[in-house]
């Protein structure tokens, strides 16, 4: 597993495929080699009103990506399918806090797996409810959209919710990674890392522009001008 990656003193950017053309997954996933991560949504038509993807989608993704595979499960119960994503083996396990009744058991069972545990909260979940996982906890992923679509207008109250896991994380002394996912471009770049991101998926910015390998870059080149916490 690429630990390395995640412990990188760095703004990581990840696409999420969600956006990517599927006829041609391969060579779409090879187009974004540059990236450190890859976010795989996967929806469940219960938990959010779609449905995208499956454990498949996880492994193909690992064939064709030198990175960290990142799976983001949107789905009702988590607990339930928890194995069936195991044995596709992303590198990052990122579940919803709204879907479980359990989520220190599920970190322990990721983290046993052999995989970093990622927790989520929609816009409308304070991430005070966090609080008695953070120390558990690899990433913290923070919705900036109702999760469900691409290419959605990201919500201005996100930063306020980053800047409050940022404070939870000083008084707990934890350093989890904290990653902001729906509407991320090259102007919501820099606020968001500056509110104490350091890890931003996109869709639309990404696989919606004729250079994936620049798209990247310029998210970076935006993100890092927020950068502080990091150096
Ligand atoms: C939304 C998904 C996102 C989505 C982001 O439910 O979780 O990962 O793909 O897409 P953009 O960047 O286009 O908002
Ligand atoms: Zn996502």
């Amino acid at each position: 597993m690429s630990k390395a990656i995640l412990d990188k003193k760095d703004l990581l950017i990840a696409p999420s495929i969600l956006a990517a053309d599927l006829s041609q997954l391969g060579s779409e996933i090879a187009s974004v080699s540059n990236a450190d991560v890859l976010h795989v949504d996967i929806m469940d038509g219960h938990f959010v009103p779609n449905i995208s993807f499956g454990p498949n989608a996880v492994r193909t993704s690992r064939k064709c990506f030198g990175g960290l595979i990142d799976a983001h499960l949107m789905i009702s119960n988590p607990d339930e399918l928890l194995e069936n994503f195991i044995q596709a083996k992303p590198d990052i396990l990122t579940f919803h806090i709204e879907a479980t009744n359990h989520a220190d058991r599920l970190i322990s069972r990721i983290h046993e797996a052999g995989i970093f545990a990622s927790v989520s909260v929609n816009p409308a979940t304070s991430v005070s409810l966090l609080e008695d996982v953070l120390p558990e906890v690899d990433m913290v992923l923070i919705m900036s959209v109702n999760p469900g679509f691409g290419g959605q207008t990201f919500i201005p109250q996100t930063l306020n919710k980053i800047r409050k896991l940022r404070h939870l994380c000083g008084l707990y002394r934890v350093n989890p990674r904290i990653e902001v996912d729906g509407g991320i471009d090259t102007t919501t770049a820099k606020s968001v890392v500056e509110a104490g991101a350091d890890v931003l998926v996109a869709g639309l910015a990404i696989f919606g522009q004729e250079s994936r390998a620049e798209a990247i870059e310029g998210l970076h080149a935006a993100g890092r001008k927020g950068l502080t916490h990091l150096v």
